[in-house]
């Protein structure tokens, strides 16, 4: 099974661009000693990176919660964000759609945790073509697995932060790849279904679409968030709740949510089918909402002669 594709990426590194292979950063980043950092990852619709404002707003929610400053005002990040896609030929025709991840990291400094060490820091923009995932995994759905591996506690590394320090995720999705899981879904320290390594996850019951609270110890996902307008709009039922294994297992249908995967049904957890095996009429129907509301807020204006 091909897990990934290899594609080139163009890297703006504290404001230069550079490709791939000459895109590089210190050593002494306290990104790379300490995993000290946060990161956004948003992808462009109609050559428009998508929830712009939302991500921006995460990003310095992020930060702030490791007293990390953004040096950046949000049109200084959208004006690189433009420059890194322009130098990757990105974003300018409907087949060449980006994929963009940046990265704030406590910057450069001596071996020590005091930030006072780092005055400025880092800012790194990856610009790579997105690649949506394969037709069949949205008209078949997938497998994932439900892993041993609790998600952090809130107290703890707290998973509101969209960290760069991302261990918890890496292992639990090592357990994944181990079970032929597209996705890991990971609980709380409580037990509760929390999310999964790279997206939430929802559940389908009785014609309701459910996700676990932000009180579960869970990152805010933009698609997650921005699905309960789809499902207002769609007159669907779109809300939180406390879900454990047997609300999984006792599913109608199930789904996981992020920028780069839109809505993917989960048609089976580890050796246990979900509903009938088949994507659900909610999750379709969710799916469809999605991409119909993200074309249209991004679609560009006709010009007028
Ligand atoms: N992942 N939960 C976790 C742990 C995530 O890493 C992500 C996003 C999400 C979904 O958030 P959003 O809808 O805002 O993309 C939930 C991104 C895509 C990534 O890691 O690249």
């Amino acid at each position: 099974m091909v897990r990934f594709l290899f594609m080139a990426a163009t890297v703006n590194v504290n404001g230069r661009t550079f490709d791939q292979e000459h895109a590089a950063i210190s050593v002494f980043d306290h990104g790379f000693l300490y995993g000290e950092g946060v990161y956004e990852t948003l992808r462009t619709y109609n050559g428009q990176p998508f929830l712009f404002d939302r991500h921006m707003r995460r990003l310095r929610t992020s930060a702030g919660m490791l007293a990390l400053s953004v040096p950046l005002t949000d049109a200084q990040i959208d004006a690189r964000f433009r420059e890194t896609m322009r130098a990757a030929g990105l974003g300018d025709a409907p087949d060449r759609e980006a994929y963009i991840r940046i990265l704030v990291t406590r910057g450069i400094g001596e071996l020590t945790y005091d930030p006072v060490a780092c005055p400025t820091p880092s800012i790194v923009v990856i610009v790579k073509p997105n690649v949506d995932p394969a037709a069949e995994v949205f008209e078949r759905g997938v497998k994932v697995a439900l892993v041993p591996i609790v998600r952090n506690h809130p107290g703890s590394v707290n998973p509101l932060i969209k960290s760069n320090n991302l261990l918890n995720n890496a292992l639990a999705m090592q357990e994944a790849f181990r079970r032929g899981g597209f996705e890991g879904i990971m609980r709380n320290y409580r037990g509760e279904l929390a999310e999964c390594t790279q997206s939430n996850v929802f559940i389908v019951k009785n014609g309701v679409a459910l996700t676990p609270p932000i009180d579960a110890g869970l990152l805010p996902g933009i698609t997650r968030a921005f699905l309960f307008e789809v499902g207002a709009e769609a007159g669907i039922d779109v809300r939180e709740a406390v879900l454990k294994d047997d609300d999984l297992f006792g599913a109608d249908e199930s789904f996981l949510t992020s920028t780069t995967r839109e809505v993917v049904p989960i048609v089976q957890v580890d050796d246990r089918k979900i509903g009938s095996g088949v994507p659900g009429r909610v999750t379709r129907a969710l799916l469809n909402g999605y991409r119909v509301k993200a074309r249209a807020l991004t679609a560009r204006q006709p010009t007028v002669l």
